[in-house]
């Protein structure tokens, strides 16, 4: 894969697909990980003279143009940790998008509009998708490609683009897949896995890899019910995916015959409401009252796994435990990254809400080997999916 280094860039202008999915609350960024992530590729391209044009998606539009999934929050937060004015184009191809692009200075940053708001953006049509690659080639010279938590998305920014113009992967695409690369590769045993989350659907392929790689699974989150009940015990109210209750069997007996450990909770915090100020009790993980649901591992549960993470040499965490956005569920999920701390393990935390729980929770982030900006980007890569982001870089 090409870097930026091999790209001749002064002077030209380059189409920079960043991933700048940031969660917002009332037109506020509430974490900013993933603008900050960008920073040292726009930083570099900028050093070396170029006109670096980004482009970058928020939420799901679906192909329409809805103001609360403007880009301009972030167009401002940019600008602000670069210390730079950032031109902010108030659509994606159009007018206002080409005269930014023709505007740039060398060394200049322009950020065009949410690209989903664009219909070919994430069309599965080839042609429709085709199309609009065109347009969005036609802004720039060059394309670095930089967006991980976009790469498994066969999008005309991330698969497109990259076919019509001279291109490179920036470096935090670099340094995601280096790592990604470790834990499919050379990876040091024990090689321990925690994944939480709310749906089973979302990790199965993951899971089915793992199987065959990871020496324990630990489960926690709301996918861990239907573990639970996988097994033949209650779960009340909480989370249930009853279609998958097969496919988690399945895995369980897998794992008996390969000798890969699930560790599921012991216990679970259970309430009588999603609310933070609901009733709650510490409950055995298999007497789950009938009326009530799960919202976090328990205590012993949060031991249980902090110990079975402690002799790993490798650990890769997905998804978080519990509720943790509510201060009575976040405890499990407060237990497993400390858990991650203390085991002195080359530690991976796979992107969006486990990040984003890292941080809130207050941790440093410096004390894991690498925080990843991709949830399901990261995911797929370790599914040993082809994801088309990549692939595209590559050719
Ligand atoms: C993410 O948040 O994981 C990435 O930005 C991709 O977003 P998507 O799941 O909406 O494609």
């Amino acid at each position: 894969m090409r870097t930026i280094d091999d790209l001749d860039v002064a002077g030209r202008r380059v189409l920079l697909r960043a991933d700048l999915n940031v969660p917002l609350q009332d037109g506020q960024i509430t974490d900013d990980g993933r603008i900050r992530a960008s920073l040292p590729t726009i930083e570099a391209l900028r050093a070396r003279g170029a006109k670096v044009i980004v482009c970058a998606h928020l939420g799901r539009p679906k192909g329409e143009v809805k103001p609360e999934f403007s880009l301009a929050p972030v167009a401002a937060r940019l600008g602000e940790l670069l210390g730079a004015e950032v031109a902010f184009a108030s659509d994606v191809v159009g007018d206002s998008a080409r005269a930014a692009a023709e505007g740039l200075a060398d060394g200049g940053v322009a950020l065009l509009e949410n690209l989903r708001f664009e219909p070919g953006e994430t069309s599965k049509d080839d042609a429709e998708r085709g199309a609009f690659a065109d347009r969005l080639a036609a802004l720039a010279d060059l394309y670095v490609g930089d967006g991980f938590g976009a790469v498994h998305r066969r999008h005309a920014s991330v698969y497109d683009v990259p076919k019509r113009l001279p291109h490179a992967a920036g470096g935090l695409i670099a340094s995601e897949v280096g790592v990604l690369r470790k834990l499919t590769e050379d990876v040091e045993r024990p090689y321990a896995v925690a994944l939480g989350g709310s749906k089973v659907s979302d990790k199965l392929g993951v899971i089915d890899n793992l199987l065959g790689k990871a020496d324990r699974i630990l489960i926690g989150g709301g996918m861990v019910f239907t573990f639970l009940k996988a097994q033949g015990h209650e779960v009340g109210k909480s989370l249930l995916e009853e279609d998958q209750l097969g496919t988690v069997r399945e895995y369980l007996r897998r794992a008996e015959e390969t000798g890969v450990e699930f560790v599921l909770p012991v216990d679970i915090v259970a309430a009588d409401a999603f609310a933070a100020d609901a009733d709650h009790a510490v409950v055995p993980a298999d007497a789950i009252p009938a009326g009530r649901l799960g919202l976090d591992i328990g205590p012993e549960s949060g031991k249980l796994f902090a110990s079975r993470l402690a002799d790993a040499k490798t650990v890769f965490w997905n998804g978080p435990m519990g509720v943790f956005e509510m201060e009575p569920y976040s405890h499990g999920t407060r237990a497993v990254a400390q858990g991650l701390i203390d085991s002195g393990a080359f530690t991976v935390v796979g992107g969006g809400d486990s990040a984003a729980a890292v941080r809130r929770l207050g941790f440093d982030e410096a004390a894991f080997s690498h925080i990843s900006t991709g949830g399901g980007a990261s995911l797929e890569y370790l599914e040993g999916k082809t994801l088309p982001g990549l692939q595209a870089l590559e050719d």
